[in-house]
């Protein structure tokens, strides 16, 4: 068992606390006598890598997460600078603090590494090729931190999803509210993610680079278990919906050239969560599990 009387520090820095993954991970059961300080955007913008050098200095961290990111894939299109200041200035300033400082970081990226063209489920060293703006942004930011020198986890996760902020499953019940049918891209593929459910490993995975000088480091997937398309996701939302009395639709399937956006998005986004399972002994469970937990929370207990 980990003795975490023994770290004189357990203060974790936790960037994006607005965010779906920053406001679970505030949710999280830390240990007893561990501080998180969230910070939003008004308390740290990620876009000043000096006052990301401040504020790690204005104190003894244990640990960083960096759950904050420039999430908005076909803004990132046409807001490149700001879209590179976040995804990989942010991280590499934090990267050069926490090596500095002795401070292992945690760091989040995306399946947006990659282009999404091969069969199987993404290994953690599958050759990268983002799409996108927001991907190569991404990207910058891990290979800033893998090159910074700090003990790091960088943990590429998908599909995240939530009770809070902007996601699929708050966008489908909320269309549907005035929709009979909703189209809906079925050739992409992916593993619905729950925020919470990657808060809880992601909180692990600090707790233990705290703790071990030896704890696993590198590249790391986490997202739920199971795979299906956006199309077979909503069915299945609204499916769980409509047994807990909330609103439903039927969903006609489309490809994603019928919907075309700004950004290109791969089309197979599974991640092959074995890394994380064999380093970490963390089980993803199931998405339907996962979202079965989200809806309760949105519209309340099944009836
Ligand atoms: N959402 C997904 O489907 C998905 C998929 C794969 C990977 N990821 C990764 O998972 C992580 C968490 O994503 P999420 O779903 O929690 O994203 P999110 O809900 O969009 O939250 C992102 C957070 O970053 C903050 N942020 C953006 N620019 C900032 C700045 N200049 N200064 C300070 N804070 C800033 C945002 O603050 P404001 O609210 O003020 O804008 C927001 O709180 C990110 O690393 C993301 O790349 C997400």
């Amino acid at each position: 068992m980990p003795d975490h009387d023994v770290n004189p520090s357990r203060a974790v820095l936790i960037t994006g606390a607005g965010g779906q993954l920053g406001i679970e991970l505030q949710r999280c059961a830390w240990p007893q006598g561990w501080e998180v300080v969230a910070l939003d955007r008004a308390a740290l913008d990620l876009t000043d890598p000096s006052a990301i050098a401040a504020k790690m200095a204005e104190r003894d961290w244990a640990a960083v997460i960096n759950a904050a990111a420039y999430t908005a894939v076909d803004k990132a299109e046409s807001d490149v600078v700001t879209a590179w200041a976040v995804n990989a200035l942010a991280p590499a300033a934090f990267g050069a603090a926490c090596a500095a400082a002795d401070i292992p970081m945690v760091q989040v990226s995306t399946d947006y590494v990659f282009a999404g063209n091969k069969d199987g489920a993404w290994d953690i060293d599958d050759p990268v090729g983002p799409l996108g703006v927001y991907g190569a942004s991404k990207l910058g930011g891990e290979l800033a931190v893998r090159t910074s020198g700090a003990r790091h986890a960088i943990v590429r996760t998908a599909w995240v999803v939530s009770a809070h902020g902007h996601n699929f499953i708050k966008t489908m019940l909320r269309v549907a509210e005035s929709r009979d049918t909703l189209t809906v891209v079925d050739d992409q593929r992916g593993s619905p993610t729950s925020a919470a459910d990657l808060a809880h490993a992601l909180m692990e995975i600090a707790l233990r680079l705290v703790d071990d000088d030896a704890a696993p480091t590198g590249t790391f997937h986490f997202s739920n278990a199971g795979a299906v398309s956006w199309a077979g996701f909503a069915t299945e939302i609204f499916r769980q919906s409509t047994a807990r009395g909330g609103s439903s639709a039927q969903v006609a399937p489309i490809t994603t050239a019928d919907y075309p956006t700004p950004a290109r998005r791969p089309a197979n986004s599974l991640l092959d969560t074995r890394a994380i399972r064999e380093a970490y002994g963390i089980e993803p469970r199931a998405w339907q599990v996962a979202l079965g937990d989200i809806l309760d929370e949105l519209i309340g207990a099944k009836k």
